[in-house]
């Protein structure tokens, strides 16, 4: 790992090994919702451009690529060395390009003061101790230049729960034990090699993900929900070809994206953090 320690958890690496396909979960079926809702998001927070972006678990590239396209330069670390692969040549492909180097969110392979932003999707999900998702926002904030945004994902506490109701998992009582464990301390574990039942993570309770933020010295400008109860419903997928229904399906995210009793549903929650 360019001379530094692997660290990566064996089941999450073997997760994302077999799943050659993790460059297309957010441009298929509810992901595109994601996605746009994401996507948008940044946007309404970035400052004005071009700007030194971070992507940090940034997989196969699906953030990075649209962020080059909008101009900044953007460096793509992920730990996993098929992401690596797969987001080179992404990047290869595209007229505004990223780079992409293999790295570790606890040991980021960047100077000090060197980014203005860093997104952060995935590595705090993926880190299931606490000591290690304090260590990786230490490490956002050391390569912030002052005044930086963080931009952080987290998937909700209650992510098991709603997604085994609405594929069905939660009728088969391993999930159902599964689901139950996330409820109680956010620690998701998947000793099945069933691929959909996600790999080891740990998921926050909104109010969680705000204080590991602040508690590592970052001030919380914003806490949304990503997709609210769109990110759940299958029907809604029929709809995101046309645009005018896409449209009411975004508002329908945006419309409770801060409200706090209902932040918890959606599946993804998204921090916008200043250092
Ligand atoms: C579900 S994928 C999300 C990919 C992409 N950022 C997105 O939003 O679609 C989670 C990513 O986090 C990465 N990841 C897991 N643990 C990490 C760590 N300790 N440091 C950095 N990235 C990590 C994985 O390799 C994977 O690419």
């Amino acid at each position: 790992m360019d001379g530094r320690r692997p660290m990566l958890d064996e089941n999450i690496r073997a997760y994302y090994e077999r799943r050659v396909a993790e460059g297309q979960r957010l441009v298929q079926g509810l992901g595109r919702v994601e996605f746009l809702r994401v996507q948008e998001l940044v946007r309404r927070h970035l400052p004005d451009g071009p700007l030194r972006i971070l992507d940090v678990g940034g997989a196969a590239g699906i953030h990075a690529s649209w962020l080059a396209g909008d101009g900044h330069a953007v460096r793509l670390v992920d730990p996993v060395p098929l992401h690596i692969e797969q987001a080179r040549r992404t990047a290869a492909g595209l007229d505004r390009s990223f780079t992409a180097t293999l790295g570790d969110a606890r040991d980021l392979p960047v100077d000090d003061g060197s980014v203005a932003v860093v997104l952060m999707f995935g590595p705090l999900y993926h880190l299931v101790d606490e000591t290690d998702r304090m260590r990786a926002l230490a490490e956002a904030r050391r390569v912030l230049a002052p005044g930086g945004l963080l931009f952080a994902i987290g998937i909700s506490r209650f992510a098991s729960l709603f997604d085994g109701l609405a594929n069905g998992m939660l009728f088969d009582p391993e999930f159902r034990r599964i689901a139950q464990r996330d409820l109680v301390d956010g620690q998701h574990r998947n000793p099945t090699d069933r691929p959909g039942w996600f790999a080891t993570a740990f998921f926050h309770h909104p109010d969680q993900l705000e204080s590991e933020l602040t508690g590592a010295g970052f001030d919380v400008r914003a806490l949304y929900g990503v997709q609210g109860v769109a990110g759940w419903l299958l029907p809604v997928a029929e709809h995101l070809d046309d645009p005018a229904d896409l449209e009411v399906v975004l508002e329908s995210a945006r419309a409770v994206e801060s409200e706090p009793s209902l932040r918890g549903v959606s599946p993804h929650l998204l921090a916008v953090a200043s250092r």
